[in-house]
This record gives structure tokens, C-alpha cells and sequence, in this order.
């Protein structure tokens, strides 16, 4: 038996333009696109009343599942009692495909160990099979290569087909995010209250394990995801030596560029860029770093990913038309959905077009605020 359902009366935000009319979805797959009100079709269906369905959006590096898990020092949740209430977060927030970011190798910001991300892992895999979950859950690991653990923690996830994306970042004070000591000591040294003393004596013990540490697992792990099929990204790049590292590596993505600089070598090098939708938001980066907007009106932004924010990301794709001339809304839509979709390889989703999943969203801009009204994935209302 076939399943059908049709939308009528609504503005439907296709790759490159928006058309108003009715979507058939069928089986789970979009299997009609048609413009204009419905002429006295014998279907039935549901009435949009005009809201937009644009596709549902394609996360790539979300840290909210930690804290759900984590949500106090020292407390710790049932883990997948944590995996379901930030599903539930992403889900109405419009995100039908999400990477959960794990970090790999603890640094001093980790309250949590190596043991507490394999449960997390756990947690997701499980609740895939059991089928509890709204959104469809992969994983991205986040290599702090700096760290000593990194490659121990790594092992963790040997086999794991459940990842899909691996990120190299080095937060050590001097590197990358953090080339300015002034904004490291602001993020660090009142977060974990250290004295000026106690705080230069953790600054060199940081330098010394990224001297250490970084370039040998960079190595490692970027020859373990080329073999395993795992898509690369970069983080926080500074440079065109950064750049040219990444490059050479394999490097497919480049997460959140530091500089100008940085993105404009990335993009040439035909890396997808990826910044925060905080960052568009907000129009600076939290830790002051090239402002998103600035790319996106220089044509170097392609992916925006909701970072700390989940609910960011849908309102950066109604929010970046109106701060950035020139880009129009199904291009900032794509930025969400087809964009980060293709980069890791999901070519089956991220746009409204026959034959696609049908992984759909209704919105309603109120105030300046998308409203999120109903989310399908595969055709199947999951908020
Ligand atoms: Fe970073």
C-alpha cells in the first residue's frame, strides 16, 4: 500500500527558486512538485495556509547532545534519556539530519571522559535501531589532537559506522581560535579561575602537549578517516599554511575559518566553509574571530552549522537575506539543507525535488522569528 500525502497552498522553497503550489510526498520521497492552487483535485490533503515547506535542515556540528548528558560538573544523566531530549530540541527546531559532535581527546574544558562519549555513542545507536529517535543521528568526532588521550579515544570508535565526519582542532592557547592570548585568558582563565601564576603554568603545559601532540595525530587520524570513508574537516584555521596542511591531508571541509584569509584559501582549495549560525546572528564571532555575514557577502560561505545554538540555524536561513545583499533565500536555505548534505555525502536529502527524501519542514516567519509548525522525515511527521 502506498502512503500519500499532499500539501496544498504552500510557498515551497526549491534549490534556486520559490514556488507556490502543492508538494505530493509518497512512500517517504517528494513525488510531485506542483505550481499553482490546486484546481479541484479529487485529492485530499492538508492546507499550509501559505506557510513556506522549505527542506528539513541538515546539522553538521551540533555540541548540545554533551550537555544534555552532562548538564551539571559532576552530573551525569541517563544517556539516553539525554539522546532523546536533545533529539526532540533539534527536531523542532526543523533539524531532520543531525551529527552529533563527540569530542575525542579531553582538554581542560572536558568535564567528561572518553568512557561517558563511548555511552553517548551508545546511546544514539541504540536509539536509531529501536527506532525512538525524530531525527536521523550520525556522528562527528571532534579530534582535539593536541590532547594525550586523542588516539586512545579515537580507538574508541574504531568500526563505528555511525560516523560520518571527523574534525581536527587544536584549542591549545597561541594556535588557531586562540592566536590571541587575551581572548584565550578570557574564555579559560575565568572559566576554571585560575590565579595569573596558575594560569601561565597551564598556558605552557598546553603549548608543550600541542608541540608535542598535535602534528603526529593530525597525522594519524586523517590517514584512519581516508581509508574509512570518513569526511574531513578542518577547525578554526588561521592561515594558508593551516590551509595547506588541510589540503594535504584530505581535508573536505572547513569548519568555522578564523580569518579571511583562511577561508578565501579554503574555498579555492574546493573545501565547503562552514561558520556558526551564532556568529550570523550575533554578526561576530564569540571569540572575535572573521564575522560570518562578512564571508557570505564575499561568497565564501557555504554551510552554516547551529554550534552552541540549535535553534540558530533555521533563523540564520530566514535571518541572512536581510543582513546580506544578494544572497536570496533559497540560497541561505541551501547553506542548511543541500550544502552540509552533500559535503558528508548525503546526496538523498537537502533539497525539494522528485525523488528526494521527503524530509520537509512548514514555517511561518513571525516577527522576524521562523516558527517551526510541522517537521517530516521520510514523510513521516516527527514535530
Ligand atoms: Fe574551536
Amino acid at each position: 500500500m502506498t502512503a500519500e500525502t499532499v500539501l496544498h497552498n504552500a510557498r515551497i522553497v526549491l534549490a534556486d527558486e520559490i514556488v507556490e503550489g502543492s508538494l505530493v510526498l509518497r512512500d517517504g520521497f517528494i513525488a510531485g512538485i506542483e505550481a499553482g492552487a490546486s484546481s479541484g483535485s479529487s485529492r485530499t490533503g492538508e492546507d499550509m495556509g501559505g506557510d513556506y515547506i522549505i527542506p528539513g535542515l541538515v546539522e553538521l556540528h551540533t555540541d548540545h547532545l554533551e550537555g544534555h548528558y552532562a548538564p551539571r560538573p559532576k552530573v551525569r544523566w541517563n544517556p539516553i534519556a539525554a539522546v532523546l531530549a536533545h533529539d526532540a530540541q533539534v527536531a523542532t527546531a526543523g533539524i531532520t539530519t543531525v551529527l552529533d559532535a563527540l569530542r575525542v581527546g579531553m582538554d581542560e574544558d572536558a568535564d567528561l571522559t572518553s568512557a561517558d562519549i563511548r555511552k553517548l555513542a551508545d546511546a544514539i545507536e541504540d536509539s536509531v535501531k529501536q527506532d525512538r529517535l525524530r531525527a536521523d543521528h550520525f556522528i562527528h568526532l571532534r579530534c582535539e589532537v593536541s590532547a594525550p588521550d586523542c588516539l586512545r579515544a579515537f580507538a574508541n570508535f574504531d568500526g563505528d559506522e555511525r560516523v560520518k565526519l571527523a574534525s581536527l582542532m587544536d584549542h591549545a592557547p597561541g594556535q588557531r581560535q586562540f592566536v590571541n592570548l587575551e581572548t584565550y585568558a578570557y574564555y579559560y582563565q575565568r572559566k576554571l579561575k585560575l590565579t595569573d601564576r596558575d594560569f601561565k603554568v597551564f598556558c605552557e603545559k598546553r603549548m608543550a602537549e600541542s608541540a608535542r601532540n598535535s602534528a603526529p595525530n593530525r597525522a594519524v587520524i586523517a590517514a584512519a578517516c581516508q581509508e574509512r570513508g570518513i569526511v574531513l574537516a578542518s577547525h578554526d584555521d588561521a592561515t594558508s599554511g593551516h590551509v595547506d596542511e588541510a589540503i594535504e591531508q584530505g581535508v573536505r571541509v572547513a569548519e568555522f575559518p578564523t580569518t579571511e584569509e583562511a577561508a578565501r584559501a579554503s574555498k579555492e582549495a574546493g573545501m565547503g566553509v562552514l561558520m556558526g549560525a551564532p556568529n550570523v546572528m550575533r554578526g561576530a564571532s564569540h571569540s572575535g574571530n572573521v564575522s560570518a555575514r562578512t564571508l557570505a557577502s564575499d561568497g565564501l560561505l557555504d554551510i552554516l552549522s547551529s554550534d552552541y545554538i540549535p535553534f540558530s540555524l533555521i533563523q540564520s536561513a530566514f535571518f541572512l537575506g536581510d543582513v546580506v545583499e544578494g544572497i536570496s533565500l533559497p540560497q541561505a536555505v541551501a547553506m542548511v539543507s543541500k550544502n552540509p548534505a552533500d559535503a558528508v555525502g548525503l546526496t538523498d536529502r537537502g533539497v525539494i525535488e522528485q525523488g528526494r527524501r521527503a524530509d520537509l519542514v512548514r514555517v511561518r516567519v513571525d516577527d522576524h522569528v521562523p516558527v517551526v509548525r510541522t517537521v517530516w522525515r521520510q514523510g513521516r511527521r516527527v514535530a
